[in-house]
């Protein structure tokens, strides 16, 4: 068998038509969704990224404004930025790519942002909602994304047995509890599986369901997987390949030749996660208007 594929890229242009639609009818209202996106340092990969962020914004009739800050930027100089940005009435979202360099501390980052202008989802107010189901306000990006990615391509994890790979609080963590909760989309039995699980395939194999996000390349096999099942690879990973143009590839966490041959749907990386991820922080930005028109 060959497995369908989750076309990632054409999902996540169906959700920026609506984002359009709706910073559209704010900009009709007079307001502007303005979006700061924050780098500190100059790592290539986040770089990129940034980037990709920054031009979505604005093709979907955003503000975007990228500030970008030098690797030796001190802990109080950027909670100082973060600070002048929550009180700035005129933004919206605010996002500080990590990973940001060694001497900053990450964990104090997300605890600066204001819950109102948290567009990654990532404060400790936000998650708590996220765990106890609220479904007003931000929704984590890459894991909504993955959501999204199942209920348009007609798959129900209602009562099946899904298998999370990893355990990060960016996705795998905020996934499982997506997951379960009791809610349609959702509502499926969910296993967290990690680097500390033993003999971790003897779950995966089980799996009508897999969300691999553990951060290896190419890690998920074809014989951990179940004939039929539905395959989400949440990777991005950059392998060395002297015969690529660039002297490198980038693969995901998924044997995507071995485990195309035994899954029935499954994402590409690239144009699977990775554009959806964008797509909701675009969504997340106009959630963030709403906040603010809201006073909430
Ligand atoms: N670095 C890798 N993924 C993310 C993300 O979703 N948000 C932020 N802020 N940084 C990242």
């Amino acid at each position: 068998m060959s497995a369908a594929i989750i076309d990632g890229k054409a999902i996540a242009a169906q959700v920026n038509q609506e984002t359009a639609a709706a910073v559209a009818a704010w900009k009709a209202k007079g307001i502007t969704p303005v979006l700061v996106v924050v780098l500190v340092g100059d790592d290539p990969a986040s770089q990129i990224y940034v980037r990709n962020k920054t031009r979505t914004c604005r093709e979907l009739g955003m503000e975007s404004r990228q500030i970008v800050l030098p690797a030796q930027t001190t802990q109080s100089e950027l909670l100082a930025l973060i600070g002048e940005l929550n009180a700035d009435p005129e933004v919206h979202g605010i996002l500080v790519q990590f990973p940001l360099p060694a001497h900053l501390d990450e964990q104090a980052v997300i605890h600066a942002i204001s819950p109102k202008k948290d567009v990654d989802c990532f404060h400790p107010e936000n998650v708590g909602n996220l765990l106890i189901g609220e479904t007003e306000g931000f929704s984590p990006c890459t894991p909504r994304g993955v959501m999204e990615l199942l209920a348009r391509s007609g798959f129900d994890p209602a009562g099946k047995f899904a298998v999370v790979i990893g355990r990060s609080n960016i996705v795998g963590k905020p996934i499982t509890a997506m997951l379960m909760q009791k809610a349609k989309g959702a509502n499926a039995t969910v296993c967290c599986v990690h680097s500390g699980t033993p003999d971790l395939a003897q779950y995966t194999r089980q799996a009508d369901l897999i969300v691999c996000a553990i951060g290896k390349p190419e890690f998920l096999r074809g014989d951990m997987v179940k004939p039929g099942a539905v395959v989400i690879d949440v990777g991005i990973n950059r392998v060395d390949d002297p015969a690529a143009p660039k002297g490198y590839r980038v693969v995901g966490d998924v044997d995507y030749d071995e485990v195309s041959q035994v899954a029935s749907l499954i994402t590409p990386v690239p144009g699977g996660v990775g554009p959806m991820t964008i797509a909701m922080l675009m969504r997340n930005t106009v959630t963030a208007v709403q906040l603010a028109a809201d006073g909430k």
